[in-house]
């Protein structure tokens, strides 16, 4: 039996009957309704990740149930009730859930994945293939990807955190297709996102267009790397009422993340994770990239995650906005050639407001004996005097080169330290090191 006739069963039977819309029994069989078509999604430049481009086994899970997952222990009640929390999302390649897991334990809510009924792999996902699963759908506006299993019946919840990876921009279609045909009126949506660099507010406008009659509360953006405190601190503050519902005096909106989660410290990093078959290796030296708990990072993505974590700092990613070569002799001689132009390549998305930070994280690889010139488009547009800006680097032999020397002239008001730079050759084993240097810091006293 079709899920969408699957579907159409539970509402007969009268489960879902307030929850759902009837419109979903005009549903095609990839999934698209008859509905009206969100805004189409604005194309971004570089929405470059090597973990969503690896997303391995993640993509595998099992059809959800339609019995949402309890973070807590307790078992599930007999008797419907109103008034909780549900926490649902879609993940391809394990960020956004990771997020969702953590609100879930920090809201002590309910948890329910969206899963695409032909799970996504590693090839579907490569946004730079341009004959891809994920590009083919985006090029179709009224693509929706089917949902496996059955939707929940969400007239338990008054509140629903809402989660997604952003793909271009937008919440990726299986959320669309949740939207259409899902009744949310009167129900309090907190939306939230991961992305390598774009903020949330585009996609919650095409969200709140679905739902109008939903009560829409801030959304907010996380990095790709789990910054558990910041998730947890942000869930705190929202003040949900002990039976799920939000305080009224909550802000409403679909502003971009607050500048600051609290911390004064904020990492900034560019990595170009090569494009190399990563199968049972732990690291490749030159190509960039190492493979940590099965999931392959560029090394750059990989020594931030590890500063991030251990500091609880807010994370920001440069990414360019025309894609670099993901193979090794391409990218090495665009980056000799952009060097020896003197170029500025452009940076895709906005720039993080740098003005609630006092310590700057700032994370490159060193090429051809210098930064990427990707880095002096970023030193040229900010202003880091008064602050701490710590170096971290991994190179290929030659240290950090002359980059100190060049941050120091490029941002003569900052304290610029001496930073780590690590070798390529041996960045898979480096954590301890990058914890002890990172705890060690008198930013860190
Ligand atoms: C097809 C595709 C499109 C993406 N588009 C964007 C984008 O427009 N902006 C951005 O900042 N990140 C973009 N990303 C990066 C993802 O949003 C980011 O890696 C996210 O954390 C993945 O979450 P997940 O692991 O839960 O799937 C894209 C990734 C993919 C696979």
């Amino acid at each position: 039996m079709s899920q969408f006739k699957r579907f159409f069963t539970f509402v007969l039977a009268g489960m879902t009957a307030l929850s759902l819309l009837a419109g979903c029994s005009q549903q095609s069989s990839s999934g698209s309704t008859s509905q009206s078509q969100p805004s189409s999604a604005a194309p971004s430049g570089s929405p470059a990740s090597s973990s969503s481009e690896n997303p391995a086994s993640k993509t595998d899970a099992a059809p959800s149930e339609s019995q949402p997952a309890s973070a807590s222990s307790e078992s599930a009640p007999a008797e419907p009730e109103t008034g909780k929390t549900l926490v649902l999302y879609f993940s391809a390649s394990g960020n956004t859930k990771a997020v969702a897991e953590t609100i879930a334990t920090a809201a002590g809510s309910e948890l329910y994945e969206l899963t695409p009924a032909e799970p996504y792999t590693s090839d579907d996902l490569r946004w730079t293939n341009p004959d891809s699963r994920v590009n083919t759908e985006h090029n179709d506006p009224a693509h929706r990807t089917a949902i496996a299993g059955e939707l929940p019946d969400l007239a338990a919840y008054d509140t629903i955190f809402l989660g997604y990876p952003l793909w271009w921009r937008e919440a990726p279609s299986i959320v669309w297709n949740f939207m259409e045909n899902a009744d949310l009126s009167g129900k309090t949506i907190i939306p939230f996102c991961t992305s390598t660099s774009d903020g949330i507010e585009g996609s919650v406008e095409t969200l709140r267009g679905m739902a109008p009659a939903a009560n829409w509360m801030q959304g907010r953006r996380f990095g790709e790397n789990l910054n558990e405190s910041a998730v947890t601190q942000w869930v705190n503050s929202l003040e949900l009422e002990a039976d799920g519902s939000s305080q009224p005096a909550a802000p409403e909106g679909t502003s971009a993340e607050p500048a600051s989660t609290g911390t004064n410290a904020l990492v900034v990093y560019f990595s170009v994770p090569e494009d190399v078959d990563t199968t049972g290796v732990d690291a490749i030296a030159g190509a960039s990239v190492l493979v940590s708990n099965g999931t392959a990072l560029g090394n750059m993505e990989y020594m931030a995650g590890i500063i991030q974590r251990e500091t609880g700092a807010d994370s920001y990613r440069i990414v360019e906005q025309n894609a670099y070569p993901r193979d090794h002799q391409p990218l090495i001689d665009q980056a000799q050639q952009e060097q020896r132009n003197n170029d500025r390549p452009a940076i895709a998305g906005e720039l993080p407001d740098l003005s609630g930070y006092d310590v700057i994280y700032l994370g490159y690889p060193n090429w051809w004996g210098d930064m990427p010139m990707i880095l002096y488009t970023f030193l040229d547009a900010v202003d880091l005097s008064g602050k701490t800006v710590v170096p971290f680097c991994v190179h290929g032999g030659s240290g950090f080169s002359g980059t100190i020397r060049t941050i120091r002239q490029l941002e003569p008001g900052a304290e610029v330290l001496d930073g780590l730079t690590i070798s390529r050759n041996s960045i898979g084993g480096a954590e301890q090191e990058i914890v002890t240097w990172v705890n060690g810091l008198p930013v860190n006293q």
